[in-house]
């Protein structure tokens, strides 16, 4: 807590900077969706569409667009929805559909009414309404559809939208803030109010304390050795493909924290800075973790960077450390608000845990390299820690900053993108991974692990 002398002191020294965001203003709908006249116009608009043509160029199925439960705006109460037979960039049906539908269809999307309709009149990208949980793939394969997600965007883009967008912007304008770095202490909070030890970063703290003291140096790596021994080239080379990610990702985490600590700091939260201090710790550890792995366990070096594709390149070489070093000049709440979902949402509680899960469990299952189980296993619950403080910290800057949840929204809707496509690029090379890997599987766990921490913020 600041004295309110010191409040002053920086609310009068705080530099603004007035950026505009604009919102399109909506006017209200004439037409009806969903009658035969909605159909024939979307019918007209595919096979017209240039944009389908091309990015529909290599779908080849038959589409089941369900509505669940059935809209009473569908012409018949037997319809549950549309089905469209799509060829490499051309419609060849396109009409209502019932029940007998489910099983010719090669995919069926399932989503309520008030779904479809923000897909279609907000453009929305259906892989994305996948990714958020409202839009639910139930027969098809979602590795398919995330390939093809240009395809299906273009096409609900085609569906006619009665909701016209006026020309009108409506400005919005938000204040930056350079939170000025502080010369002098007025008061402590230690003596002032005192520490607060029931606020969740100090029961964080607590539990970091008991938890988060392992040491990496005191792992074995002896029973690792003999198992690399014994291990296929392909083997191998999957492992260290996966050591190289995870290696560099705890590295930008490490190098890349300090701006958000920093922030914190200078807003003397200061339950919040003292977990902080163990984030930091902990990510440095699991950086010295990955690096005596592969020290003590690889027989030769290899060459870890060539693992390191576009998209991986984007997030943890550019995004991550643009998103937390915006800090030092700007430390807005919707700065804040990116740096964490940046780091805490999508790098660590998206692709860390997918691939953390992913990694511990081929070990297990091929009861293999037992002191690299052991690391991840330990290091999966200081991640837990991590992304709940992030949770914690998204949820506090938009309770008290509701304006930012639309451009958060937007930030966290690019970014999963991204780290879907990360996904897709580690699977690239291989026809047959090793250990029995699946994309599927992968993309799955990434999704419901995106979905549950997005229910506990509850902004979608
Ligand atoms: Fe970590
Ligand atoms: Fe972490």
């Amino acid at each position: 807590m600041l004295h309110s002398n010191e409040l002053n002191i920086i609310n009068s020294s705080i530099i603004s900077l007035k950026v505009m965001w604009f919102t399109k203003k909506k006017v209200a709908r004439s037409k009806k969706y969903f009658t035969d006249e909605w159909v024939g116009e979307w019918k007209r608009a595919l096979e017209e569409s240039e944009l389908y043509k091309v990015k529909g160029k290599e779908w080849n199925a038959s589409v089941l667009l369900r509505m669940d439960p059935p809209s009473p705006a569908l012409k018949k109460e037997s319809y549950i929805g549309f089905y469209l037979d799509l060829q490499y960039g051309e419609c060849h049906e396109l009409r209502y559909a019932d029940e007998t539908d489910r099983d010719i269809a090669d995919v069926i999307l399932k989503a309520d009414e008030s779904t479809w309709l923000t897909l279609i009149e907000q453009k929305k990208d259906p892989a994305m309404m996948i990714m958020k949980g409202s839009l639910k793939l139930e027969k098809g394969s979602l590795v398919m559809l995330t390939n093809q997600k240009q395809a299906a965007k273009a096409l609900l883009q085609t569906a006619p939208s009665y909701e016209k967008e006026s020309l009108d912007e409506e400005y919005i304008s938000e204040t930056i803030d350079k939170i000025p770095v502080r010369r002098k202490h007025i008061s402590f909070n230690t003596t002032n109010r005192g520490l607060d030890f029931e606020s969740f970063p100090m029961k964080l703290f607590q539990k970091a304390k008991q938890f988060g003291v392992w040491d990496p140096a005191s792992i074995s790596f002896e029973k690792d050795r003999e198992d690399w021994k014994k291990l296929s080239d392909d083997e191998k080379t999957i492992i260290i493909h996966l050591s190289s990610l995870f290696m560099a990702g705890e590295e930008a985490v490490t190098l890349d924290l300090l701006p958000l600590i920093q922030t914190i700091s200078k807003e003397g939260r200061l339950e919040e800075e003292i977990f902080l201090t163990s984030f930091l710790w902990e990510e440095a550890k699991h950086t010295e973790f990955f690096s005596r792995f592969v020290k003590e366990v690889f027989v030769e070096r290899p060459d870890f960077e060539q693992f390191h594709k576009p998209f991986y390149k984007k997030l943890f070489y550019r995004q991550l450390p643009e998103d937390l070093n915006r800090l030092y000049t700007d430390s807005s709440p919707l700065a804040q608000l990116k740096a964490s979902g940046t780091y805490n949402m999508i790098v660590e509680g998206t692709l860390a845990e997918t691939g953390y899960e992913a990694y511990h469990k081929m070990l297990k299952e091929n009861n293999l390299l037992p002191g690299l189980q052991d690391g991840i296993i330990k290091l999966k619950q200081d991640e837990s820690r991590h992304i709940a403080y992030g949770l914690y910290l998204i949820n506090r800057l938009l309770n008290d900053n509701s304006d930012c949840s639309a451009p958060f929204e937007k930030h966290l809707e690019e970014l999963l993108d991204d780290a879907t496509n990360v996904i897709h690029e580690i699977f690239e090379p291989y026809d047959v991974v090793p250990f029995g890997l699946e994309k599927e599987w992968f993309l799955n766990y990434a999704i419901k692990q995106f979905q549950q921490r997005i229910n506990k913020l509850g902004i979608y």
